[in-house]
């Protein structure tokens, strides 16, 4: 594998070999303190186009436990603001020595368009382009839920609720449920907030969060993108909350053992209350820890 672009068709074998070795790097010092040689003599550059503090410092960490040198490039302090492409910001940063891009664009499929007009022997990941994609979150996801209930999806009643039309996170989680073997995916939200093509094909779709909650194991909360949003998508932020945010009362509706997910920035008091992100089920900061974990992984894979 050269580039990380989309979990879309990834093999389940790939994304088994990730999560391993995502695995294997948390439970040894490997995922703490150690510092490999890995990338040794490599430099990456984590290219953003749009704000991030979670994906942006855990490849930073990432990198740096395997021995890069990691180059931060933030675009709003760079030419970029002069009107400097992202085509031409990449080929100048290639030509510093730059082997692997760790990229955030807001427009779909920009990342994959870089990749095709990067060098021979340069690397590029997606960390989120428009709403079409960001893999290593929908890896961290997989990873998180196979930890917490086993490698068998099959049985798994999984749960994503929220503004799934303008999420790639959403996106990335379905294409590696797929790909897992995921037998009962619901996927809930106002219609308004429902993608119309075929993003959801296969999964149970509905508008009433209490019942698709019903006996769910793992409810994944989506944050509401207002950046992407047209005026009018959502009535109010309090009417939001009362039809789709998650409060713990709520949360009784899912299996006992249910686990809750949401992959940051919450917006606290909207899509889920403090008393749930914070309480004995939430796995949010596992989430963010196995984040590190996996982008380990995945930059060894890419460039180790
Ligand atoms: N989950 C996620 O992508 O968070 P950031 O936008 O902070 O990177």
């Amino acid at each position: 594998l050269r580039h990380l672009l989309t979990l879309d068709g990834l093999p389940k074998e790939i994304l088994c070999r990730l999560m391993d070795r995502a695995g294997q790097i948390r439970d040894t010092a490997m995922g703490r303190t150690q510092r490999r040689s890995d990338l040794n003599g490599g430099t990456v550059c984590t290219l953003f186009f749009e704000p991030s503090t979670r994906t942006r410092s855990s490849f930073h960490i990432a990198a740096q436990r395997l021995g890069a040198d990691v180059l931060n490039f933030d675009a709003s302090t760079s030419s970029t603001r002069k009107g400097e492409t992202a085509r031409d910001t990449l080929r100048n940063l290639e030509a510093m020595g730059v082997r692997g891009f760790i990229v955030r664009h807001a427009e779909d499929g920009a990342v994959a368009q870089l990749a095709g007009e990067a060098g021979e022997g340069t690397s590029v990941i997606n960390a989120g382009d428009g709403r079409s994609g960001h893999p290593t979150q929908g890896l961290l996801d997989v990873l998180t839920i196979r930890q917490a209930k086993g490698p068998d999806f099959s049985k798994l009643k999984i749960l994503i609720t929220g503004d799934v039309k303008h999420s790639r996170v959403a996106r990335s989680d379905l294409h590696a449920l797929r790909t897992m073997g995921a037998g009962d995916i619901r996927v809930c939200g106002p219609a308004s907030l429902l993608p119309e093509d075929d993003t959801l094909a296969g999964c149970q779709v509905g508008e009433d969060f209490d019942a698709m909650l019903e006996g769910a194991d793992v409810v994944m909360m989506l944050r509401l993108q207002r950046e992407r949003m047209e005026e009018g998508l959502v009535s109010s932020l309090e009417d939001y909350h009362r039809h789709y945010g998650l409060t713990a009362a709520r949360l009784r509706r899912a299996a006992a053992d249910a686990v809750v997910m949401h992959p940051g920035p919450i917006n606290r008091g909207v899509e889920i209350t403090d008393e749930v992100a914070d309480g004995p089920q939430s796995l949010v900061l596992r989430q963010v820890s196995n984040g590190v974990a996996i982008r380990m992984a995945v930059l060894e894979m890419l460039l180790g």
